[in-house]
């Protein structure tokens, strides 16, 4: 038998006599090496050790004197786990209502197959914030865009009448729904899909706001198109927003071919770019949406389809499940996410500070236009491009920006996110962008 001994918490926790305390960054990046899936490329000599206010992390770096194993520092996080922690880090309403779940009412976990008291108010909370019917609660934020597309072709065969098997979903380029199978057949990424083929049938890709491009597909194949499936701003694809007029006019295509409107919002949502969800930007109501990371509070992976009657109501039991999907300590966190969101104004948070970071962000590509080829985003959904040259790379920029005390990341080589907290104050939106300004000007 296998042997392992495991003691102690925090600094002290032990696994087989390595003390994480005692790792140094340099020691942690070897375990991930030889232990871990290299499936990330993370920063180089930094570890997160704690939180220390609602937008800031205690991360470890080497000591320069290299006496100790590492020395602590404060950054403010301008990712915040790809908005997963809109409600900001161990927000006080969440967490109190997290250990009073499991200290007091003692019921974390029981299967859909009883009925436990707290899917009630889950439901109630969902559907109410969401405006929309039905709810149906899963897990990490790639499930609910993968029952959204199940739904879709359901409704395309039971409802539309699409002959057996011949539905087809249409998404757009650049997309990013997670990695799923059916979320790498959507993508154009050829790093998501090297070698994962094959890949699902009955996916069709249009460029991304690109009306046009739709109605000439929804013309050609209509009878057979089952949904439009797509992120309303293109968060991965380092935050693209569509023309104000796109998705109004989208909705009416899809009205117009009896096609449903199926929008992923597990990044979007939850109060990210100054609405509680992005559609809302645009006057528009989707007929499926999907939502994760923050429907968590940044407390616990949660995600959850909603919908209209007559997209959800076609579910039947056996036809799709999940063991924690709403189970009690979930369908709680998710109450509480909700009741943040709404309580502490975070959508017109981000609004008002999503304004200020742009501001700031706007007169920085102003003072440096030979570096910066664009600024983008909605709310605190944000990101600037550098131009495609070698000193100007995104992960250089990144290491750059950490030195400087702000944790940022590159999406795709020259375009940086900046997507903090909504808990944000406006001295860090400050520090961030002065971060920003910084660092542009030294490359
Ligand atoms: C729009 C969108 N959909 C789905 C996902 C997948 O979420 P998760 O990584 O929690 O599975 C992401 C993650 O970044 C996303 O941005």
């Amino acid at each position: 038998m296998a042997e392992i001994t495991i003691s102690g918490y925090g600094d002290d926790l032990t696994v087989n006599g390595v003390r994480i305390g005692d790792l140094s960054p340099r020691e942690h990046e070897e375990i991930e090496n030889r232990y871990g899936g290299h499936n990330y490329h993370p920063l180089e000599d930094v570890v997160v050790s704690h939180v220390s206010n609602s937008s800031t992390l205690i991360c470890r770096v080497p000591d320069p004197s290299e006496v100790r194993a590492y020395v602590e520092k404060e950054i403010i996080d301008s990712l915040c786990c790809y908005s997963a922690v809109n409600q900001g880090q161990l927000n006080d309403m969440i967490v109190k209502a997290v250990i009073a779940h499991l200290e007091e009412e003692r019921i974390p976990t029981v299967p859909r197959s009883i009925r436990h008291k707290y899917m009630s108010a889950f439901l109630l909370a969902a559907t109410a914030i969401t405006e929309m019917d039905r709810v149906v609660p899963k897990v990490a934020g790639v499930e609910a865009p993968e029952l959204m597309f199940k739904m879709a072709r359901r409704w395309g065969y039971r409802v539309k009448g699409i002959p057996a098997d011949k539905a087809i979903i249409v998404g757009a380029r650049g997309n990013f729904h997670g990695r799923s199978m059916t979320a790498v057949t959507f993508s154009d990424d050829p790093d998501s899909r090297s070698d994962f083929g094959p890949f699902l049938p009955g996916i069709e890709l249009v460029p991304f706001n690109d009306p046009e491009a739709l109605e000439n597909l929804f013309r050609e194949k209509g009878d057979r198109i089952a949904a439009f499936f797509a992120e309303p701003i293109q968060g991965e694809a380092g935050v693209h927003v569509p023309d104000d007029d796109y998705w109004p006019r989208v909705a009416e295509l899809c009205r117009e071919y009896n096609i449903l409107l199926a929008l992923d919002e597990v990044q979007t949502g939850f109060g990210r770019t100054g609405k509680n969800f992005a559609h809302q930007l645009y006057g528009i109501k989707p007929d499926l949406m999907a939502c994760g990371k923050a429907a968590g509070g940044g407390i616990l992976p949660v995600s959850f389809v909603a919908g209209s009657d007559e997209v959800i109501g076609l579910l039947t039991p056996g036809s799709e499940g999940s063991t924690f999907g709403g189970y009690p300590l979930g369908a709680v966190v998710a109450v509480y996410a909700i009741k943040a969101l709404v309580e502490l104004n975070l959508a017109e948070k981000a609004r008002i500070r999503g304004a200020q970071l742009m501001d700031r962000l706007l007169s920085i590509k102003e003072n440096f236009p030979d570096k910066i080829k664009d600024v983008r985003g909605k709310g605190l959904l944000t990101a600037f491009e550098l131009f495609d040259e070698r000193r100007l790379d995104g992960h250089k920029v990144s290491l750059k920006l950490l030195e400087h005390g702000v944790y940022a990341k590159e999406t795709h080589h020259t375009t940086v996110r900046i997507a903090p907290t909504l808990t944000i104050s406006a001295r860090q939106i400050d520090r961030i962008a002065d971060a920003i300004h910084e660092v542009i000007a030294g490359l």
